[in-house]
């Protein structure tokens, strides 16, 4: 297959973005497969043209790769592509729609407000502890967590730094305490499988864009050392996300866990349609604990974008 690589582009994950699309690439080259590699610019329409690709390997992150603005200029052009469609990235991309479209079907979520960031100055949106976010970033970019310890005064003090400075509306949660953990489902020929669940332990502070990215600063159990229940619930929920939402080649769908409530104390942060493929990502490690290498799994995910 000749296969466009799509990665960089301008979001704030732009390098994770450059580390999954050459980690694509090098594993398409090495089996056989002749790639071009496309860093994302506003031309991008005409390269993928001229490179008139079989399939495009959508290894972009954040806004506008995971949006839905690219897939639909795809669409447009009638070039298949990896992974979810527009429809799907439309809504798994924001984190309160994607709340609007999965807590319908039984799937337990923080409940959580939009706030001006500007109002955080005034008044606290919640009770403390609670986590701030942008809707649609990833990689855990802007991200904070407001404790009663946080040194903000209250409420948020104008100097303080935080994303309320380059954000001007934020998704506010209540902060679940407990464990962080993850799981992947991959669309096979025969259908989607959640591949395993992962606990994420960071070393320090909370799985944030640091502790996920550099080696050595989060341990990475799996399979997650859980109770089998709460195991077989983060796997069929993570399942039952990816369908809900049409997801397609795959996805990977993030939880929290308050051990101390049993299963009433599992919650989904969110679905991710354009998981990492670097080294340190989640997706490759679980296909590895089923059998799967990266490069199958590669060819796995264009595998569902051409069928
Ligand atoms: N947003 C990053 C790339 C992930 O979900 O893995
Ligand atoms: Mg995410």
């Amino acid at each position: 297959l000749h296969v466009a690589v799509l990665m960089g582009g301008w979001a704030n994950e732009r390098p994770v973005s450059l580390m999954s699309g050459e980690g694509v690439a090098k594993a398409l080259e090495s089996r056989g497969h002749r790639v071009t590699r496309i860093d994302m610019d506003r031309s991008v329409a005409a390269r993928i043209a001229e490179a008139a690709p079989d399939v495009v390997f959508n290894a972009l992150h954040g806004v506008p790769g995971e949006d839905g603005t690219v897939q639909g200029m795809l669409d447009l052009m009638g070039v298949p592509y990896t992974h979810s469609g527009l429809a799907t990235s439309v809504i798994a991309i924001d984190k309160q729609l994607t709340k609007n479209a999965l807590i319908p079907h039984g799937i337990p979520m923080p409940g959580g407000r939009i706030v001006k960031s500007a109002e955080l100055y005034e008044r606290d949106p919640l009770a403390r502890p609670y986590v701030l976010k942008p809707v649609n970033e990833g990689s855990s970019v802007g991200v904070a967590i407001v404790t009663d310890a946080s040194n903000y005064g209250n409420p948020i003090r104008r100097d303080a730094k935080g994303p309320w400075q380059e954000f001007p509306e934020l998704l506010a949660e209540p902060y679940i305490k407990g464990r962080e953990m993850t799981a992947a489902v991959v669309d096979f020929a025969d259908g989607s499988r959640a591949l395993a669940v992962t606990e994420l332990k960071p070393k320090s502070g909370f799985y944030d864009f640091d502790a996920k990215y550099t080696d050595g600063m989060t341990e990475h159990v799996c399979p997650a050392q859980i109770p089998a229940e709460i195991e077989k619930l983060c796997l069929e929920i993570a399942l039952r996300a990816h369908s809900v939402l049409g997801c397609r080649g795959c996805s990977r769908t993030d939880f929290r866990w308050d051990e101390d409530q049993g299963e009433d104390g599992l919650f989904v942060l969110e679905t991710n349609t354009q998981p990492g493929m670097t080294p340190l990502s989640l997706v490759p490690e679980q296909a590895k604990y089923i059998g799967m290498e990266y490069g199958e799994l590669v060819e796995t995910i264009i595998a569902a974008a051409l069928r």
